[in-house]
This record gives structure tokens, C-alpha cells and sequence, in this order.
């Protein structure tokens, strides 16, 4: 029989008893004993399924809604009964459904809250803070002196042509002085510094005489790895020159700097060495830290300790930089970073240095 031709009241009914059918699966959501258990997401289909299932019997396209419409059309004396009927139908199917939607949506509310919850007793995650590099310490330490001095910073190309690396510091080609301090070079010429006395030009170029500065960077040789060497090291440059600037002012100047680094009780030594940019040149020692001098593992039983080179700048490199050697005079030195950083903390290899290694170098905090 088609709904249609079913009389008002059995439409009604059939709409209920259809409606009853569908809703079968939602009762175990009402009654005070209902006991959800569906994950959140499981609960969400079935709110969804709920909303649907309330379009289908109450909306406006629904059989309930087609039944309100013959409500004119019945006799009127079954009118107010088939009214009745119908409301009191609609209103059953829309409780029953609030029902469950409250159920659920109490549901959810309670998951999604204690999904949100922080937990405030939970231990947190500590940050690993960083900290400097000890060579970059070691630098800071060594600008520090020489800045409370009165010397500028400078900091410098670690790429160069070979005017500034040997040419212009009195190693022209062919000098055998090229040879310890043979670098790497770019496919199109270009040299990595082998020295920061590269600076020593730049800066008289840049700031004319007089200047005072030192220079601490990144240098690079062709030397074999071993335990006090590394092809790429560094070492700080100074340079000081003006008018009357003697061999007395380099050794108080560098006298001072080790006072300053090591204690007030450290002698310094000058030998005579060799190199093409100072005339005369001298390496510089300091006493050990360690043992005043009396020899000990660290200075490995000299009781002194290199630090680097130095010397009163040749003429020939004033020229280069376009400073007039009849005017000016100056000193230059240059310091090995590294060595000096592995001998105060000790280090028997200048290599852990280079090699990343975080359980060395969280050491130095
Ligand atoms: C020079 O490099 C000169 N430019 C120093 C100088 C400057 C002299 C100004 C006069 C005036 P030397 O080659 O000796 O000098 O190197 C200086 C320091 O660099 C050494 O004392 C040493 O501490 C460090 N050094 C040299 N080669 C290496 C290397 N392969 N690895 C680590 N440190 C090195």
C-alpha cells in the first residue's frame, strides 16, 4: 500500500514505528545507566548520525511534517485527535534524539577537556644551553688585553691574492720562504691565507700610519696533521706603528700581554729568528704557567713555552702599504691561537679542537 493511501493515523504510525527501528541503535546512549564507550572521534560520527537521523523524521521534508499537513484535511471531529497525535509522535522522536545528542555532546566535551589538560607536576624538558667555542674564548680573552691597550680589532679576508699573502710582506716569488707556508689555492689563483700578516697590508692601506691593531683569524697551510699542527689554524696578528716605535716598545708590549694572560709572574723570552717581513725578527717564549720554569710535562721539560713570531716591520713592507719607512717604524706579531688554547687547558692534541666532538667540548662552559 502506498503512504499515501494509508489513512492519516497509520501514517503516523508508520512513521513512528520507522522512526523506532532507526533509533534502535542509539537507545544504549539514553537512560541514566548509559554508558559510553567510543573513542572521540567514534563519538563525533555518531553526533553527526544523530543530526541526520533528526532531519530525516522531524525536518521539513519528513513524514511527520507530511502528516502536520493533513491535519485541515481530516474530518473535524478527528481533527483535534489526529493533531494531538501527530505532535505528541514528533515530540517523542525529538526528545528521545536531544537525548542522545546531550549524552554525547556531555561525551565529548569531558574528552576533549582531559586531552587538554597540561599537567603542571609533569618535570620539564630542560634546554642544553650553548656556550662558546674554546679557541673562541681563547680569542675573546686575547682582544680583550690588547683592546684595554688601545688596539683595534680588525677583521679580514681569509681569501687572497698572492700580492697580499707574499708579494707585499717581502716574499716575492721564488723566495725560499714560500715554501713553509704553502697554502691552498683556488682553481682561479686565489690563495687561503697562510698567514694573518695579510692584514698588516690592509690595515696601513685602509688606515695609513700611525696604526695600532691586532688581527685574530682563520689561517690555512699545507701541513701534515699532527699533534701541535692542523692546515687550517689560527692565529692573531698585531701590528703597531708610528713614529720612534723600537724593539723595547714590542717586548713591553708582549711582556704585558703575557703578564695579563698568564699572571704578573711570567717572563718572556726573544730569540733571534728569520722572517722576510721583520728586520730583526725574534720568536717569542713565555715561562711555563705551569711550573714557573722549572720545567714540567706541559712545557715539556723547557721550563718556556713558544708563543709565536714578531719582529720590527721591513721597510719594504711599510712601502707595500704605501707608509713611508723614513717616517714611521712599527713592530708586528703574529700568535698561534690554538696552541696557546691547548696549552692552558692542557690539551695534548691541537686536533680535538677541529673535531666537533661535544663531550669535548662542553668542557670548556
Ligand atoms: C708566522 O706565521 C708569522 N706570520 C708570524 C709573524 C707575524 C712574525 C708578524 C713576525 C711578525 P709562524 O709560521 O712561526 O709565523 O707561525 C706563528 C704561530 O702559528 C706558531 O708559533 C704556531 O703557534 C702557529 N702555527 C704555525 N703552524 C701551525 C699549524 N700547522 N697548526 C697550528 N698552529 C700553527
Amino acid at each position: 500500500m502506498a503512504e499515501s493511501d494509508k489513512d492519516p493515523m497509520q501514517q503516523v504510525e508508520a512513521a513512528r514505528e520507522a522512526f523506532e527501528r532507526e533509533f534502535e541503535r542509539f537507545v544504549r546512549f539514553t537512560g541514566d545507566s548509559a554508558n559510553i564507550s567510543l573513542g572521540l572521534s567514534e563519538a563525533e560520527a555518531e553526533q553527526r548520525a544523530v543530526a541526520e537521523l533528526g532531519t530525516r523524521y522531524t525536518g521539513k521534508k519528513s513524514a511527520i511534517a507530511a502528516c502536520k499537513k493533513l491535519i485541515g484535511r481530516v474530518p473535524p471531529e478527528e481533527r483535534a485527535a489526529f493533531g494531538q497525535l501527530v505532535q505528541q509522535t514528533e515530540a517523542a522522536m525529538s526528545s528521545a534524539l536531544d537525548q542522545v545528542q546531550e549524552r554525547l555532546k556531555a561525551f565529548i566535551d569531558t574528552g576533549r577537556a582531559e586531552r587538554e589538560t597540561v599537567d603542571l607536576t609533569i618535570p620539564g624538558r630542560r634546554p642544553r644551553p650553548g656556550h662558546l667555542h674554546p679557541i673562541t674564548l681563547m680569542r675573546e680573552r686575547i682582544e680583550d688585553i690588547f683592546v684595554s691597550l688601545g688596539y683595534a680589532v680588525e677583521d679580514d679576508r681569509e681569501i687572497e691574492t698572492d700580492f697580499y699573502n707574499f708579494d707585499a710582506l717581502n716574499v716575492p716569488e721564488g723566495h725560499p720562504a714560500r715554501d713553509p707556508q704553502d697554502t691552498f689555492y683556488t682553481t682561479d689563483g686565489f690563495a687561503l691565507r697562510s698567514q694573518t700578516s695579510t692584514v698588516q697590508i690592509h690595515a696601513m692601506q685602509r688606515r695609513g700610519a700611525p696604526v695600532r691593531m691586532i688581527a685574530p683569524g682563520r689561517v690555512f697551510r699545507r701541513d701534515t696533521p699532527d699533534p701541535t699542527h692542523n692546515p687550517m689554524f689560527f692565529q692573531v696578528e698585531g701590528l703597531c706603528v708610528d713614529r720612534g716605535i723600537t724593539m723595547a716598545h714590542l717586548k713591553g708590549t708582549l711582556a704585558e700581554f703575557v703578564h695579563r694572560l698568564f699572571g704578573p709572574e711570567t717572563r718572556t723570552r726573544f730569540r733571534p729568528s728569520y722572517f722576510p717581513f721583520t728586520e730583526p725578527s725574534a720568536e717569542v717564549d713565555y715561562s711555563c704557567f705551569n711550573c714557573g720554569g722549572k720545567g714540567c710535562r706541559i712545557c715539556k721539560g723547557s721550563g718556556w713555552i713558544e708563543l709565536g713570531g714578531s719582529g720590527m716591520v721591513h721597510p719594504n713592507v711599510l712601502r707595500a702599504a704605501n707608509v713611508n719607512p723614513e717616517e714611521f717604524t712599527g713592530f708586528a706579531f703574529g700568535l698561534g691561537i690554538d696552541r696557546t688554547c691547548a696549552r692552558i687547558y692542557q690539551l695534548d692534541d691541537i686536533r680535538l679542537l677541529f673535531e666537533n666532538d661535544v663531550r669535548f667540548l662542553e668542557q670548556f662552559r
